[in-house]
């Protein structure tokens, strides 16, 4: 059964529930980009900045001062900038909710 067959058989009580875990695979792609330098699922290793765990405001903040340059960056000024604010919440929110 395909993901498309799934949803239309869930019908439409699951459907809002389909939905919003389509979008929590969605984040977890945003988030996945993130992995390669703060560590998978935001666990990074020592000397790195982990984000797991991490306030949600503290993580959301720190991409938006970043992204409008009110924070030197190496790099995270360029990261920052591909994201939309909203996408950045999202993404905030997901660290947040994981176990350092
Ligand atoms: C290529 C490596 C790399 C990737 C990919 C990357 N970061 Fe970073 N991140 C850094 C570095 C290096 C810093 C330190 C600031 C700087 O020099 O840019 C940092 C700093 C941060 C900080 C501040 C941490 C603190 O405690 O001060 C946050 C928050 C952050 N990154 C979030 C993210 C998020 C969210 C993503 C994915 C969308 C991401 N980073 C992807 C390398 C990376």
């Amino acid at each position: 059964m395909n993901a498309v067959t799934k949803l239309l058989a869930m019908g439409v009580l699951g459907t809002t529930a389909a939905l919003a875990q389509a979008q929590v695979n969605e984040i977890r792609v945003w988030a996945a980009a993130c992995a390669a330098c703060h560590g998978t699922e935001g666990r990074a290793v020592p000397g790195m900045a982990a984000l797991a765990g991490k306030p949600q405001s503290a993580i959301e903040q720190a991409m938006l001062d970043f992204k409008h340059g009110r924070r030197p960056a190496t790099l995270m000024h360029h990261i920052a900038k591909g994201y939309t604010d909203e996408q950045i919440a999202q993404i905030a929110a997901y660290f947040a909710a994981q176990k350092p």
